[in-house]
């Protein structure tokens, strides 16, 4: 079932807190492949109701970000969704989100805003404001759907990282629960932005997994030396790759590592073309 309003999933939701069910929030931004699929069906196994969210946010994207192009998919994700069990789609519209002329700036809107410490390295030094709107879509989502539990992909770590923190900090009443990345059989990490690269570019985004496969291999050997193991990347990038970060950092608290240990978690994000595509492994 489509919801699209904040008072019909309000209505919904009340129903099922008063039958004493517990209710699982996946929060998406549609456009849903085999790791939203992942999680959903984590949520339905776990929880008596799962709703999953579809809301391509537009606080959370930056000037010249894919925005007005980032997959719109409701009907397919609608398919989805009710295949593997979800109770309901809430796909709100920018307007129902954010109100009558949704003037999105901060002088306006009343944002989260997450630690400088957590958001000043990785993707949050690139994309500036990225994790503002994060939090603050993500803290509406938790107060309107009220869920128990809410399910989160370990792709997106840092994000992960940063909504436990706002969690804990704000004393909000949900059980974060981080889930596995799921990746093609060719080892590529799913995303909805990997709809972006032709046949010739899925190629060389191999090189992520490689890298991160390679770097986790080289540390079972003994390797704990992060200058050393950085060093094991450069020959899988080439001119068709331009290299973001690649970062060892602490998984828990995203402090930087001095030498690499059982929680290392290695971050790697890549341009391929106009794509940038992030991935990270667990030493
Ligand atoms: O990971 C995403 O798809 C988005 O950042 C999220 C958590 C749904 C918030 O818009």
């Amino acid at each position: 079932m489509i919801l699209h309003t904040i008072a019909e999933v309000r209505e919904q939701v009340k129903k099922w807190k008063k039958e004493g069910l517990t209710v699982g929030l996946v929060p998406t931004m549609g456009a849903l492949h085999a790791g939203h699929r992942s999680l959903i069906e984590k949520s339905v196994e776990k929880c008596d109701k799962t709703v999953v969210s579809v809301f391509v946010n537009p606080i959370q994207f930056c000037p010249g970000e894919d925005l007005d192009k980032y997959p719109r998919t409701l009907n397919e994700d609608n398919e989805l969704c009710e295949k593997v069990g979800a109770d309901i789609i809430f796909a709100p519209s920018p307007k129902e989100m954010y109100g009558e002329g949704h003037i999105l700036s901060n002088d306006f809107l009343t944002y989260v805003i997450p630690p400088y410490f957590y958001v000043n390295k990785l993707c949050g030094k690139s994309r500036v404001g990225h994790f503002d709107g994060v939090c603050t879509v993500v803290n509406k989502l938790f107060n309107i759907v009220q869920p128990d539990f809410a399910f989160f992909g370990q792709k997106d770590a840092q994000q992960l990282i940063i909504i436990r923190k706002m969690v804990k900090d704000l004393n909000i009443p949900v059980e974060i629960i981080p889930c596995p990345i799921v990746r093609e059989e060719s080892g590529l990490a799913l995303s909805s932005r990997n709809k972006y690269l032709n046949n010739e570019q899925k190629g060389y985004a191999l090189a992520l997994r490689k890298i991160l496969f390679n770097i986790k291999a080289c540390y079972d050997k003994g390797i704990k030396d992060i200058e050393a193991l950085k060093e094991t990347a450069y020959p899988y990038l080439n001119e068709h790759h331009n290299l973001e970060y690649l970062e060892f950092l602490d998984a828990d608290t995203l402090d930087e590592k001095k030498s690499a240990d059982d929680n290392t978690r290695v971050f790697i994000a890549v341009k391929i073309g106009d794509v940038r595509l992030i991935d990270n492994i667990m030493l």
